[in-house]
């Protein structure tokens, strides 16, 4: 055999802020399924990711809770790391960004930068919030877009136009934290001058090893000039202090991708292994980031901008992919399609996710669909219905009439090569990241095995005394093609496959352990590997993540309502909208059901307790306002998808609010 390969994989660090959802978890079916199949093709494979805790949001966040940084990032971190093992994620080490081998490395190539003549101070002028005291980032400053004049935008872009813009033109800005007008100050901040690292970055670029849209996509940022890059932040900032300054932070995305390496190095430390192999030279060994395509530039720009000024090798290569959507749309809170890796655990298990990912993966950018009526049937046809299908047929006569033991030779060697010679093509598969490829590859070699069972008919066979060898030859046979079928599918689901190894009681399966078949040997009593997924699961799935949303504790009962910031203001979306329609709802004596209009929302059905107050008909085409994100409810009569303002305490005595002249559907309210 060649000599195994020495192979560094990372994905993207999570941020420390929110819950896993299915998208974090598509990067991470992708990266462990690859690092599973190298593993089991031989290679040294090892698998890092960490943390990513730095950075304004973290900090705001913790304070909203009323909780240290340090505090947030600990409960974070268990929660992360319980998903993660969940979906059996095979991280070698799972770090945070915050650890004192981070700040060092972060310092050294600091320091590096420096040194090499890369890093500029120059005085610039920026928002800064006087009631927090603290200097703005663009996305919490928020504004009218200086381009259509839309009010409550972000800073750097317009959620309605879409023109990207700098937060010095947003019209009439506000701070997103306290609400207060910012004003600007200058303030020093700390530059990598990108343009120097131009020919090697193109270099680079050309060098093959990226996928061809990033290398688009990198060609047309060169066009476009490369700009200096901000690595500063003023403090306060959850970071770390950049040597040589008192109140200068680097900016989270610096010492995020130096978490890579300071996740491998303390991986390295405990296991005696040489930091420099993966990280100077790159002869022996390769290094792959996974990584989703929002994050390209700062892999594919930053980093190997870094690791050239620090000293370091660049990346073998950089493997960027594409999206996860749910039914054919971005995850939404309010379609319950924004679903946490939590709460999928607590309705399935994670291989039936991990095969249907990997059986609609490319190696390209698109975006990948989880259709969850397509993911029940797929899975169910698939796995239950042609993979574990075949040790299930052959497995019980095996065990009844001949001791547990399979036959010594088997009786169609030719197919049992056929399935071989596909073994390189699946590898070749999988090692390019054309997982969708290996799978129908391996599914169509499972039809064939099941053909071959239903063209051979153990079931009719057993009948006759005089055919038991028959019957013990085609279920070795069938065993055989399930061993070599269980092999190649162990980097997608390894917990079904597990148990796979179990059955066939021959220890774990490697690649290359399928040139022998199995043969004169004892298997274990088979256990049903894996159940059909139920339909009705996944509504569950959808209705857990609605409810999810919902406050968990109730808010305790106070004399004064309590105050709420700005932010908590903001994020409740107040708009406009249009009675379409108003009728009485059968059995409810108080409300009445209304079809909305609001405006690019769409429309929307209401129920409103206000029956006694008004008149249905009355009602059509008149003006109302709206909580537009309210969690849809389920009711008895039906979903209520928001909330209709009313003042008053009930009854006769409810005032529907009107939001005056010149309203029109789905105008925004303040
Ligand atoms: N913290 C940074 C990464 C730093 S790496 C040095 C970050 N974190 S993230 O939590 O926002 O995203 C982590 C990874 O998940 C990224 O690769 C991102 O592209 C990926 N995904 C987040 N949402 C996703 C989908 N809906 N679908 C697929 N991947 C997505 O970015
Ligand atoms: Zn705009």
């Amino acid at each position: 055999m060649s000599k195994p390969r020495k192979i560094l994989v990372t994905s993207a660090l999570p941020y420390a802020n929110g819950p896993i959802h299915l998208g974090h978890m598509l990067e991470a079916i992708q990266t462990d399924s690859w690092v599973r199949f190298q593993r089991m093709r031989g290679h040294q494979c090892q698998y890092v990711c960490a943390e990513d805790a730095h950075g304004t949001p973290i900090m705001l966040n913790a304070k909203k809770q009323g909780i240290t940084p340090q505090q947030l990032i600990d409960r974070v971190r268990a929660e992360h790391t319980r998903d993660f093992e969940g979906f059996n994620i095979s991280f070698d080490h799972y770090s945070s960004t915050h650890t004192d081998t981070n700040r060092a490395l972060s310092r050294q190539i600091y320091s590096s930068l420096k040194d090499g003549g890369y890093v500029d101070v120059r005085s610039i002028e920026q928002f800064y919030d006087p009631k927090e005291n603290m200097f703005l980032p663009d996305r919490f400053i928020k504004g009218e877009c200086p381009k259509c004049g839309t009010a409550d935008q972000y800073g750097d872009s317009c959620e309605s136009c879409g023109s990207t813009y700098s937060p010095n033109d947003l019209k009439n800005p506000k701070s997103a934290v306290s609400g207060e007008t910012p004003e600007k100050r200058p303030s020093d901040h700390h530059f990598v001058q990108l343009a120097k690292f131009e020919p090697m970055l193109k270099d680079w670029v050309h060098s093959g090893r990226l996928q061809d849209e990033v290398a688009n996509k990198l060609n047309e940022w060169f066009e476009g000039g490369l700009q200096d890059w901000d690595i500063s932040r003023d403090e306060p900032y959850f970071g770390f202090q950049i040597p040589g300054t008192e109140d200068k932070y680097f900016y989270v995305w610096v010492d995020a991708p130096i978490g890579y390496m300071a996740a491998s190095k303390e991986l390295f430390d405990k296991t005696g292994q040489a930091f420099d192999a993966y990280w100077r030279a790159d002869d022996e060994t390769e290094l792959y980031h996974f990584i989703g395509k929002d994050i390209i530039y700062f892999h594919c720009l930053f980093w190997p901008a870094m690791l050239t000024g620090g000293g370091f090798r660049k990346p073998t290569a950089v493997f960027a992919h594409g999206f996860l959507t749910v039914n054919g749309t971005k995850m939404s809170k309010s379609r319950g399609t924004f679903i946490s890796a939590e709460t999928w655990l607590e309705h399935l298990p994670a291989d039936p996710l991990r095969y249907y990912i990997c059986a609609k993966l490319s190696d390209g950018l698109a975006d990948i669909d989880l259709n969850l009526e397509d993911f029940v049937a797929r899975v169910n046809s698939d796995l239950v219905g042609k993979v574990v299908n075949i040790a299930s047929r052959c497995a019980g006569f095996v065990k009844r009439f001949f001791d547990s033991t399979l036959a010594t030779e088997l009786p169609d060697p030719a197919l049992y090569q056929r399935f071989l010679h596909e073994s390189e093509n699946i590898a070749a598969d999988f090692e390019n990241r054309r997982y969708s490829a290996a799978i129908r590859r391996i599914m169509t070699l499972a039809d064939q095995a099941n053909k071959y069972i239903d063209d051979n008919k153990p079931w009719v066979a057993i009948k006759d005394e005089s055919r038991r060898d028959e019957v013990h030859a085609v279920c070795t046979q069938g065993i055989n093609l399930f061993r070599v079928l269980s092999t190649w599918l162990k980097p997608v689901i390894p917990a079904t496959i597990e148990k796979a190894e179990l059955f066939l009681n021959d220890g774990q399966l490697q690649w290359s352990s399928i040139d022998k078949p199995l043969l004169d040997h004892q298997i274990a009593t088979f256990v049903p590997l894996m159940t059909r997924v139920d339909d009705k699961i996944v509504d569950k799935v959808v209705e857990a993540s609605k409810q999810s949303l919902q406050p968990s504790a109730p808010v305790a009962a106070v004399e004064q309502t309590p105050t709420i910031d700005i932010n908590q203001f903001m994020a409740v979306d107040l708009r406009v909208a249009r009675v379409i329609e108003a009728s009485h709802v059968e059995g409810a004596d108080k409300l009445l059901r209304l079809k909305l209009d609001v405006g690019e929302l769409g429309q929307r059905q209401v129920f409103a307790g206000i029956k006694a107050a008004y008149d249905a008909d009355a009602l059509v085409n008149q003006h109302v306002v709206l909580v537009a994100n309210l969690a849809p409810r389920k009711m008895r009569f039906g979903v209520s998808e928001g909330m209709v303002l009313a003042a008053g305490p009930g009854g006769k005595d409810i005032h529907v609010i009107s939001p005056g002249d010149g309203a029109k559907a789905g105008m925004r309210v303040k």
